[in-house]
């Protein structure tokens, strides 16, 4: 892979959810050409890459991850022509367009599905087709072939009586996954990626692409847990080799999604002798508030368990030679500040902390849009505001499992996808700037003006301020880009601080993750060093003192840059 540790350190992304960032044409959904107007914004981040959600044909049961054709542009969006003047006002300001590719299922609008239902063979070997467990024979379903159940609820299984077998999709029912073992599927997936190269795109992100590889016996998973046992599947390394040597995109961007998945498989799909991704997703670190690992039941965030899982990858991968991508939000999280902040008080604190605690790690950090002026969740108060399959799916599961409607809202304000994607709040307008119409999903409700880009660009002490710092210390600084990660013990769980080192060159960081104040143990090796960066004003750490009082959500950065 042409990229090297110190490139990979010195990147930072940006994450736009099309249809909530900036509506163009008035019709409350976003658009090419809305992103294309705040190119000015972005490049005034001082980010690299700007990786787009999919904006392909799509029935839009799962916001458009649901793809009916790869290779061209949905009318809501936009057109080919607008995609191309994107990508060509982007570069001129120095900016990279990541596409998301959605290659392990497609819509099941999608042609070859299309041609697998009207009894094309070659095309119903595209996809997962079995029969049923104890079926009499062609026509009787007999029992779905295992007991996987699909991400948004219900079984992974769908009963076709066109094809007259079951298809797997482990996602939503109108999400029918690929056979990857079938070359023909991974030819055609080739070219698709190929295409858009050739378009000028400078990376990639790919959706849930460590399950694209399927065990080679379907059996039932424990707790019918069936992405456990799919994920980083037995082939997925060389399909990943595969595409990336064919698709002719080695030395682009590429980061890939990675559910469920394992240190070891992430330490492979990014160590550049690999030559599979640059970096990857994984999300053990946003599970520490599910108990007993279900995203449905509410528990307050393990702070100490967060910090491990911190240490361990960061520790880990960095002695395996791989690479994460950091980040606390995308499209399919609640809002951070919402999460492990905190909403009122010390909004602007905690939303500082949280940025400041990720992006002096080691690796590539990733902003989802609105993080950098402190977004809160969605905080609806009824069922029919929320639009997500999910969400939608699961407060039926929540009340069929005997919650009340009240308690199901207040899991849904907590979990719902729909958290992350209401508009994009630019200014203080009726729907904050993003469109002139009433946007498809309601503004949050805990919109107000202190959270616009306009009222934060005249704030030097703003969230959007503190991000841009951020942004641009990791590229002054060869430390943060670069360094050695180890955690630190603090003598709390609730303050995290770790440090970076390269040569000479150091930096402490610590988080008090706690609306409460508490007290760590300061370290001879670094105590008396100047602090780079914190979220409080004019706080200093007594360079003969044993310990030091963090406030509610400090950060503090000491260091020898
Ligand atoms: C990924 C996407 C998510 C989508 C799912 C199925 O997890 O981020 O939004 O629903 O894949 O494509």
């Amino acid at each position: 892979m042409a990229r090297s540790t110190r490139d990979l350190g010195k990147i930072v992304a940006y994450q736009i959810y099309i249809k909530s960032f900036c509506d163009s044409d008035g019709d409350g959904i976003g658009d090419l050409p809305g992103i294309t107007s705040k190119l000015d914004y972005l490049a005034s981040l001082g980010i690299d890459y700007v990786w787009i959600t999919p904006f392909f044909p799509s029935p839009q049961r799962d916001n458009g991850y649901d793809v009916s054709d790869y290779c061209a542009v949905d009318p809501v969006y936009g057109t080919m022509d607008d995609f191309d003047e994107l990508v060509r006002e982007a570069r001129a300001r120095g900016l990279g367009i990541m596409l998301d590719m959605v290659l392990c299922h497609t819509s099941v609008e999608h042609a070859w599905f299309q041609r697998a239902l009207a009894g094309d063979e070659r095309y119903q070997r595209f996809y997962i087709l079995r029969d049923g467990r104890g079926s009499a024979g062609p026509g009787d379903p007999g029992e779905p072939p295992s007991n996987w159940q699909c991400a948004f609820g219900g079984s992974a299984w769908q009963w076709e009586p066109r094809l007259g077998k079951w298809y797997l999709h482990m996602h939503d029912v109108s999400q029918p996954d690929l056979d990857w073992t079938n070359p023909e599927v991974r030819d055609a997936l080739v070219d698709v990626v190929r295409s858009w190269r050739d378009r000028g795109v400078a990376g990639f992100r790919f959706d849930v692409v460590n399950l694209i590889s399927k065990p080679e016996v379907f059996e039932d998973a424990p707790g019918g847990n069936g992405r456990r046992v799919v994920a980083d599947g037995p082939h997925v390394h060389e399909y990943l080799q595969e595409l990336v040597e064919r698709a002719g995109i080695g030395d682009m961007l590429t980061v890939g999604e990675m559910a469920s998945t394992t240190l070891e498989d992430c330490v492979r799909y990014t160590a550049p002798a690999s030559r599979e991704l640059n970096m990857v997703f994984n999300f053990h670190h946003l599970k520490v508030d599910y108990r007993g690992g279900n995203k449905w039941e509410l528990m307050d965030p393990d702070i100490a368990r967060l910090r491990e899982v911190f240490q361990t990858w960061g520790e880990g991968m960095q002695a395996g030679g791989g690479w994460n991508a950091l980040f606390w939000c995308n499209h399919d999280q609640p809002r951070i500040v919402s999460r492990l902040g905190d909403e009122t008080v010390y909004w602007k604190e905690s939303a500082k902390m949280l940025a400041g605690m990720i992006h002096f790690m080691r690796g590539t950090p990733y902003i989802y849009q609105g993080e950098e002026i402190g977004m809160l969740n969605a905080h609806y108060p009824s069922i029919g505001q929320y639009r997500d399959v999910e969400s939608l799916n699961y407060y039926q599961i929540l009340l069929d499992q005997g919650k009340t409607e009240k308690e199901a809202l207040e899991t849904l304000a907590a979990r719902s996808r729909d958290n992350s994607r209401t508009p994009m709040q630019w200014n203080g307008e009726r729907y904050g700037g993003f469109s002139e119409a009433a946007p498809w999903l309601p503004m949050s409700a805990r919109f107000r003006k202190e959270i616009t880009v306009e009222a934060q660009q005249k704030d030097k002490d703003s969230i959007l301020a503190f991000y841009k710092k951020l942004i641009a210390m990791r590229k002054m600084y060869p430390v943060i880009a670069e360094g050695e990660i180890s955690f630190l013990e603090t003598g709390t769980d609730r303050v995290l601080a770790y440090q970076r080192k390269l040569g000479e060159q150091q930096i402490v960081v610590f988080c008090n993750l706690d609306g409460e104040k508490h007290t760590v143990k300061a370290d001879g090796a670094w105590r008396g060093d100047p602090v780079l960066l914190e979220n409080y004003e004019a706080r200093q750490m007594d360079p003969e003192g044993e310990t030091y009082t963090m406030e509610p959500y400090e950060f503090m950065v000491l260091g020898k840059v």
